[in-house]
């Protein structure tokens, strides 16, 4: 039984929701077949993320799992999903370089799934990003754009985009991934990750989703609030942080918040926010771990932190239930967010 069950892939787990495997060799363009193979061979890599009991008063809450996904985090769906579509469309081919900002996981995901298909991958990334995943993405992508230089509102993402763009025009056959604008990226949540909660759980109160492009929230509210009409999806998202409105200012723990607003965010469903400091999120990361056995990254805590929080506030019969996302591993925030003398430096 269990043999059988590991033995189902992602594609037929899902496979009514992803409609027919991506090879039609007929209607391909020759450039992309051998894309679109590799495409419909990794695709068993990804299956349902576990969820798993969280055990707290007053709510009945459940953690995704995303760190199950096989580069390590929730990204992993967004990177395969935007890279088949990209080739499904033709947008990319054998000949493509893939170009794409992000300060930690999507660039990880895309530097293996871009690998896998053969493509050059050069990430574009600040001085934020996790030794771990700095490390990584040198280790898998021949270039690497460390900008150094911080935008207006503190942070490097203004920055970070200035430069795609350079790289886009100078660099024959570039493809812009575009995790902040490329619709694929929620399309994914809404078909994959909220789907498994659909069919994982028979009713949900809340979604606690942190927001940094929007990308996950603004799919997997949409699907989340087709099945459980009558969920409330939480926005959560890190003080400091411009996207629901406050002032922008200097943020540590990578992850969630952003010194733009992602026109994702506007596709998103949201019926209300919750913003967490980081020293709330760093004492979330230790409580997940010391009390409940998971050790998860920044974004898992600030997520854990606003369920507690919101539940706490608004006591109600029968005990809701809730689920939050834990979209990475807690490994590489080992010497930041678990590390007594750091965290003295948060707010
Ligand atoms: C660990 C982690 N959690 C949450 C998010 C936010 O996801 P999104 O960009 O889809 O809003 C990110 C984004 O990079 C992330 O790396």
């Amino acid at each position: 039984m269990l043999a059988e069950v590991a033995a189902r892939p992602f594609e037929d787990e899902h496979s009514d929701i992803l409609g027919p495997p991506v090879s039609s060799p007929n209607q391909m363009a020759p450039a992309n077949a051998a894309l679109i193979d590799e495409l419909d061979r990794i695709a068993p890599l990804l299956r349902p993320t576990p969820l798993v009991p969280v055990n707290v008063p007053g709510v009945h809450l459940f953690a995704k799992l995303e760190y199950a996904n096989p580069v390590g985090s929730v990204k992993d769906r967004t990177a395969y999903w935007i890279l088949r579509r990209a080739a499904e469309r033709g947008d990319i081919d054998e000949r493509s370089t893939i170009i794409e900002s992000s300060s930690g996981n999507f660039a990880c995901a895309l530097a293996v799934y871009a690998k896998l298909l053969g493509l050059p991958f050069i990430p574009v990334v600040d001085p934020n990003i996790l030794p771990t995943y700095e490390s990584f993405l040198r280790r898998l992508c021949a270039t690497v754009v460390k900008v150094d230089v911080p935008d207006e509102s503190g942070g490097y993402l203004k920055t970070r985009l200035r430069v795609v763009k350079e790289l886009c025009d100078t660099t024959p056959h570039a493809f812009w991934t575009n995790q902040y604008g490329n619709l694929d990226g929620p399309d994914a949540h809404y078909r994959t990750t909220a789907e498994e909660i659909c069919r994982d759980l028979p009713h949900l109160d809340y979604a606690f989703i942190g927001v940094s492009s929007g990308g996950t929230i603004a799919g997997m509210s949409r699907r989340l609030k087709e099945h459980f009409p009558e969920i409330k999806i939480i926005a959560v998202d890190a003080v400091g942080s411009a996207i629901f409105g406050g002032a922008p200012r200097t943020r540590h723990i990578p992850g969630l918040g952003a010194g733009i607003v992602s026109p994702l965010v506007s596709q998103a469903h949201i019926d209300d926010v919750v913003m967490i400091s980081e020293r709330a999120t760093a004492q979330a990361c230790r409580d997940l771990l010391w009390q409940h056995g998971l050790l998860v990254g920044g974004s898992s805590g600030t997520a854990f932190a606003a369920a507690m929080q919101y539940t706490a506030a608004r006591p109600v019969s029968p005990t809701p239930t809730a689920v939050f996302l834990c979209s990475d591993r807690g490994t590489p925030y080992l010497d930041t967010v678990f590390n007594d003398e750091w965290i003295t430096r948060l707010e």
